[in-house]
């Protein structure tokens, strides 16, 4: 990962100050690195010896990077990764910009690595992120999102990008296609698991651990898991209130929503979920030959579950 430190600050040089400052603020504001350490644990498990895994590490990691420059704007969110967002303190025009630089950043450096199954996979994976951010733009507000639309909008707008880092990472280090697929099933699923975490906490978890605010999701009237849970299983009381937050953003009820998607089991449900899917994570795993690196990302599998922060 300090190898893929000194990728990152290279390449995020630029002659224009501004896409230094926000690209360094974002940057430099740590985050838990996950996409880039599965790219190096995948090609490592997979017994790759070269460097390029390092450069493709880091083209996760700003592709990453990108996202959340873009997702800020969207969700008008303020604080990030424990500090005020890129958003809050430059604005949404220089936030969305220099998202850009990153995007197109990356994809400089990935067409250096000069493969072109790398970069098919990596342009498959950016387009459905995209693709996944806008379906959930047009979920906004509507609390008749099913179960169903709501896992086809965290696996495209996050687990894509996890399947693809774990991809590459086989790809690189020359595994054949059922180990490559396998690192996909692996990564979509882990990636699935830690949205839905990550939604839960959105509402059970605390702005220190998390490093970003606690009920964004219901201020914004996006209907996640929990939300959606609630609003089958709730008594009539609670459906209509969760229905009237979604239609209208409304943050003056957390609490109360907080209390009856506790109370309903919602969370718990939302879990078992994050759980089965970590499970189906481990288990996309059999075949690897054990190692270290195979041991890691077991762990990374029980962590996406267990994670406050
Ligand atoms: C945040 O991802 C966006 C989601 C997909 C939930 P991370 O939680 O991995 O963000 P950082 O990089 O650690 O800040
Ligand atoms: C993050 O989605 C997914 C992407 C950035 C593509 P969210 O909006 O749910 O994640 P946070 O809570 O802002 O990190
Ligand atoms: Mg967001
Ligand atoms: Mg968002």
């Amino acid at each position: 990962m300090q190898a893929v430190n000194a990728v990152i600050r290279r390449q995020l040089h630029s002659e224009v100050p501004l896409v230094n400052q926000v690209a360094e603020y974002i940057i430099g504001a740590g985050g838990k690195r996950i996409r880039p350490i599965l790219v190096l644990l995948i090609a490592n498990a997979h017994g790759y010896r070269g460097e390029a895994h390092h450069s493709l590490a880091a083209v996760i990691e700003f592709i990453h990077t990108a996202t959340l420059l873009h997702d800020d704007v969207v969700d008008e969110s303020s604080l990030r990764r424990g500090k005020p967002t890129a958003n809050a303190l430059f604005g949404n025009a220089a936030s969305v910009l220099v998202g850009d630089f990153l995007y197109s950043r990356a994809f400089q450096m990935m067409v250096k690595v000069g493969d072109a199954r790398v970069m098919q996979i990596v342009a498959d994976a950016t387009n459905v992120i995209a693709e996944g951010e806008v379906l959930q733009l047009l979920n906004m507000h509507n609390p008749d999102v099913t179960e169903a639309d709501y896992l086809q909008v965290i696996r495209s707008k996050t687990a894509k990008l996890f399947e693809a880092a774990a991809q590459l990472g086989a790809l690189i280090a020359g595994a054949d296609e059922a180990a490559i697929e396998a690192a996909g099933e692996y990564g979509r699923s882990l990636g699935t698991s830690f949205q839905l975490i990550d939604d839960v906490l959105d509402y059970s978890g605390n702005a220190a651990d998390i490093g970003k605010n606690v009920g964004d999701d219901l201020r914004e009237g996006k209907t996640t898991l929990p939300l959606i849970y609630l609003m089958e299983h709730g008594n009539a009381k609670q459906q209509a209130l969760v229905r009237s937050c979604i239609e209208n953003g409304d943050q003056q009820h957390f609490a109360e929503i907080l209390a009856a998607i506790t109370e309903s089991g919602a969370l718990d449900y939302a879990r078992k979920n994050a759980v089965t899917a970590g499970q189906r994570a481990s288990a996309a795993l059999e075949a690897m030959p054990e190692s270290i690196y195979k041991q890691a990302l077991l762990d990374l599998a029980t962590f996406a579950v267990d994670r406050n922060h």
